[in-house]
């Protein structure tokens, strides 16, 4: 891949530890394929328990120093950062797309996506406020001051490879803490330069470490178990999310936990038809589908559904699916072969039950892990697909009368992450935005996220919230502090 970069010293497959480049201490390495090829495109050091202890201790003593600068010191390598990748895009798309398979404009948004959460947290980290107020003795006062939790470890996914990195040390750094970092096994490269970058732009060393690793579960139990770190943060799956939060609780551990969702895209009799079929698939079919926040359920009004699903068709008909080097491609591969089995799987039990393909259909033609954005028709809520995180391009949609049934439907769920409703109707714009149980609603917007917003779930899509003047919050605790005899 070396050949493909203007700068191919961007192109890491050592952990960085400490400030260094490092090998693992058994000298193992672990592949990284290409979604759209299945070629190996690097050997990456698989980093075990030892030397994830090391970054930890290494953060715990650079953490210090850190937290003792002022904000604005902070914040000036903080912005060198992320001009730093901002002049690099090209690069670090490329690399992003070699490893996560999506197609090369969706990497540059999440590279500019990426840096935004450093930019706006430089920002934010000078705005940590406290307060003063009465106490009952009235010769004291009370102050709370907040400081940085610590030492931070995280563990983020393979579908926002650079994004969900900055979203979580983006704020832990601008506040003073230090972060250890386990990328996907999948898409280890794009975390890894991104740390080059960090280098350059001058963050002392130890205090963004990255442990790239084959095997998850030695790291995440140093992680877990280590009583040096302080809070762990994770972006994943509900299942997973458990049973990292249950480790956690041995050392009472913060927690912060993005996890799975199961969103409705709520389409309602008086909405635009188009509108509504463009904006749906503009979720639905975003990064294939494998984001936490895609459309998984759309349900449309009776009155409207054909229209709908003719309308949504017409979308569909205009992607182009191919390797996400290709500038025509609009959208690239799923992840694995095994992701697309999966969501075959679950395709498969929909058309046993009598769903009816009203598009797409074909997997692994065109290669391997490629599959044709799917439409699904008469589907019902004893289908996988109403049930489960499909995280593939596929459609189902489904129908309902009234406005009760669709919330009744929408909340059907153990998930609360993101839901989205089309509807012109402002009184129904507030009843159904109040009424589901999600912790972000798009209204005749599908396309919600940015730096700005406060991204979280509730129910078992976790806890805690990430990006906008929130994001701070999860890596302060409060200080009370008496101040007393002041009449003397
Ligand atoms: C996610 O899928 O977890 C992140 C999506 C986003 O930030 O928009």
């Amino acid at each position: 891949m070396k050949d493909l970069l203007k700068d191919p010293t961007l192109l890491r497959t050592q952990a960085y530890i400490n400030g260094a480049w490092v090998d693992s201490d058994s000298g193992e390495t672990f592949p990284v394929h290409n979604p759209a090829t299945q070629e190996v495109i690097a050997e990456v050091a698989s980093i075990g328990a030892a030397e994830t202890r090391r970054a930890i201790e290494a953060a715990e003593v650079a953490q210090k120093p850190w937290a003792a600068l002022s904000a604005m010191e902070r914040s000036a390598v903080l912005r060198k950062w992320n001009d730093l990748i901002l002049e690099n895009v090209e690069d670090l798309a490329i690399i992003m797309t070699q490893e996560q398979g999506k197609v090369l404009a969706e990497s540059r948004g999440e590279i500019v996506y990426a840096a935004s959460f450093i930019e706006w947290f430089a920002e934010e980290g000078k705005r940590v406020y406290g307060d003063v107020f009465p106490l009952p003795q009235g010769s004291s006062r009370g102050i709370a001051i907040k400081q940085p939790v610590g030492v931070v470890a995280a563990v983020t996914p393979w579908n926002f490879p650079s994004a969900m990195l900055t979203r979580k040390c983006g704020p832990a750094l601008a506040v003073g803490c230090a972060m250890v970092a386990k990328p996907a096994h999948e898409t280890p490269l794009s975390m890894l330069a991104l740390a080059e970058l960090a280098d350059r732009a001058g963050l002392p060393a130890g205090l963004l470490s990255v442990v790239p690793g084959a095997h998850a579960k030695p790291i995440g139990d140093e992680m877990c178990s280590n009583p040096i770190v302080r809070k762990f943060t994770f972006t994943g799956s509900t299942r997973i999310g458990k049973m990292l939060t249950a480790q956690c609780a041995e050392t009472m551990k913060r927690v912060s936990m993005e996890l799975g969702g199961n969103a409705p895209v709520i389409v309602f009799d008086d909405a635009d038809p188009a509108k509504a079929a463009a904006g749906a698939a503009a979720s639905k079919y975003r990064n294939s589908g494998q984001t936490c926040i895609c459309a998984n359920r759309i349900l449309v009004q009776e009155g409207i559904y054909d229209e709908f699903v003719d309308e949504l068709k017409k979308v569909v008909g205009g992607f182009k699916i191919g390797d996400g080097m290709d500038e025509t491609s609009t959208h690239g591969p799923v992840i694995t072969r095994k992701a697309l089995e999966d969501i075959k799987s679950m395709v498969d039990d929909a058309v046993e039950q009598g769903a009816e393909i009203a598009a797409g259909g074909q997997f692994g033609e065109g290669g391997e892990q490629f599959i044709q954005p799917t439409i699904l028709c008469n589907v019902t809520k004893d289908m996988r697909v109403f049930k489960e995180e499909i995280f593939g391009p596929v459609a189902p949609i489904f129908k309902f009368k009234t406005e009760e049934e669709a919330i009744a439907m929408a909340n059907d769920t153990e998930f609360g992450l993101a839901a989205y409703l089309f509807t012109k109707d402002q009184g129904r714009t507030w009843r159904v935005s109040e009424g589901i149980e999600y912790g972000m609603v798009g209204v005749n917007e599908t396309l919600i996220s940015s730096t700005y917003i406060p991204f979280g779930g509730v129910k078992e899509s976790g806890q805690g919230r990430e990006g906008s003047s929130y994001g701070v919050d999860d890596y302060l605790e409060i200080k009370y502090i008496c101040i007393g005899d002041l009449d003397s």
